[in-house]
């Protein structure tokens, strides 16, 4: 048997013995700006992936790598409390395992936050982008033998964002009186950030926002069939070298933070709005 069928099949079953029968219908990843949702699920289960059997050990300290399982909006859900990204030096494999987990839990929804910089010059730093597609730049985490019971071989990609979701949330978004911006999302290795003339690039390739995460997850969620949403919180945008401006991580980690709310705000009423499929 293919070793990472029997990783995915031990993690899971692990997880759903701790999960005592529940059975979540959505998967979230809590990137930057999604922290406080953690905090809205109710009756919480908190795995810590250090304990589920090929999970590797977290590598920095304090960083926060646990599942949370419980309820939103009334609605059985599971969290990613922090992923695990290329540029740590994880395989490809290792980055969407616990996505991956998610699936074989049996989610039908999977919805995707995270930082990114704007090349767009209409956005603004703190604002919202619902991703409407992307351009991968990071490896193919279906590269390799295919795990034929998750899905086919060439998967389409032609709605990797779930229309229908996208409109819901454009709808939320209005009710709640919070702007959304729109755009394609490129991701990159990093952790180094980009060149003035990366950002340029990358603007003229067709894409609003660069960050070194979500392609992978979001491939492979829908190398299964489910359901994906996504958005960004905009931390920065791009700059010339006399804009006497920097990328900085603490300063993307604050603007992520302040945008947290409205962010929050948004997922826990589109969790409560979803149905079984
Ligand atoms: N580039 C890449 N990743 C990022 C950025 C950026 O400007 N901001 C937040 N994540």
């Amino acid at each position: 048997m293919d070793k990472r069928w029997e990783v995915l099949e031990d993690a899971s079953a692990f997880l759903s013995s701790w999960l005592d029968g529940r059975k979540p219908i959505a998967g979230i990843i809590l990137g930057s700006g999604l922290g406080q949702l953690a905090e809205q699920i109710e009756d919480p289960i908190i795995v810590p992936y250090v304990r589920i059997p090929g999970f590797p050990a977290a590598t920095a300290i304090g960083h926060k790598g646990n599942f949370i399982c419980g309820s939103m909006g009334g609605k059985c859900v599971i969290a990613m409390q922090g992923r695990y990204h290329y540029y740590e030096g994880y395989p490809m494999d290792t980055v969407v395992l616990p996505v991956r987990v998610m699936i074989m839990l049996g989610i039908k929804y999977l919805l995707v936050s995270n930082a990114a910089g704007a090349m767009n010059k209409d956005f603004h730093i703190g604002d919202l982008m619902l991703i409407r597609d992307h351009i991968n730049l990071l490896p193919n985490p279906l590269i390799g033998p295919n795990l034929d019971r998750l899905g086919p071989r060439f998967p389409d990609m032609t709605c990797a964002y779930d229309t229908e979701l996208q409109e819901r949330m454009l709808s939320i978004a209005k009710r709640l009186g919070i702007p959304l911006q729109r755009g394609i999302y490129v991701s990159c290795t990093g952790p180094s950030y980009e060149t003035p003339a990366e950002y340029e690039f990358y603007r003229r390739m067709g894409a609003d926002e660069v960050g070194m995460s979500v392609t992978p997850e979001v491939i492979v969620a829908r190398h299964a069939g489910i359901k994906v949403l996504g958005m960004s919180v905009i931390t920065d945008v791009a700059h010339e070298a006399e804009d006497g401006y920097v990328t900085d991580e603490n300063e993307i980690v604050k603007q992520a933070d302040l945008a947290s709310r409205k962010m929050t705000r948004l997922f826990s009423s589109f969790v409560s709005s979803l149905k079984f499929i």
